[in-house]
């Protein structure tokens, strides 16, 4: 779709990725060039678009997974998170505030460690989110000229969490919080956007 608004045919659009999975596209003659990112989680598709940037995106369901209680999935995540998220989970309100927090920190890593490119293979503990004071660190500093966009979609009784991580340059760095305007936030059903899509691809 973001190949069609730019008047690309379907036939000329071509997609490769990184030897690490990391898919872009490589038709010509894009200006400026589109990067792009996919997460997806239960019934949730998302995606993040920007131009000249690295991307990366993340979303899950807030939720504990399977069989998991509180306690065992804590226990099996904890050693990818740092002491002072650990620490945050440990002192939240209730379950739900600390399911919360551990999935923005969660999203957080994702997010950037996807807009590198690197995924999993980057070591999570490198990534420390607080999503209480809305600070991100790597490696103990403020990584310079990044914008982290926290987000959230409602789905009947399911709440997603996720965040965008865009590689935006200069010195700045910021955190978006969820609440506020999200102008560029789109929730569509996926039978709509196919329906579209479809329309677009057959004139
Ligand atoms: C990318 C990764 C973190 C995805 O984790 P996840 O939470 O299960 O999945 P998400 O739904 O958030 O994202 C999946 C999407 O990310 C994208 N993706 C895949 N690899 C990626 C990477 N290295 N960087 C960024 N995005 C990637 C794909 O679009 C994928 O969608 P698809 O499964 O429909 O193809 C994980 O697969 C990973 O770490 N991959 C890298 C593995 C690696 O380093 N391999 C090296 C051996 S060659």
């Amino acid at each position: 779709m973001l190949l069609h608004a730019r008047g690309v045919s379907l036939g000329a659009m071509e997609f490769s990725s990184t030897e690490t999975g990391k898919p872009f596209i490589t038709t010509q003659g894009i200006d400026p060039p589109i990067a792009f990112n996919v997460s997806h989680d239960n019934g949730l598709v998302v995606m993040a678009s920007s131009t000249n940037s690295n991307i990366g995106i993340d979303v899950m369901k807030v939720s504990l997974p399977g069989r998991d209680t509180f306690i065992s999935f804590v226990e099996a995540m904890g050693d990818q998170l740092t002491a002072h998220e650990r620490q945050l989970v440990a002192s939240a309100l209730n379950q739900a505030q600390a399911l919360e927090h551990f999935f923005w920190m969660w999203t957080a890593k994702e997010a950037y460690t996807k807009a590198l490119g690197i995924g999993l293979g980057f070591n999570f503990r490198r990534v420390e989110f607080d999503p209480v004071n809305n600070i991100l660190l790597v490696d103990g500093m403020v990584p310079k000229g990044w914008r982290f966009s926290k987000f959230v979609v409602i789905q009947g009784d399911e709440r997603y969490q996720g965040v965008v991580a865009e590689s935006v340059g200069g010195e700045e760095t910021s955190i978006l919080p969820e609440t506020g305007p999200h102008e560029w936030l789109v929730v569509q059903k996926a039978s709509n956007f196919i329906r579209d899509a479809v329309q677009k691809f057959e004139c």
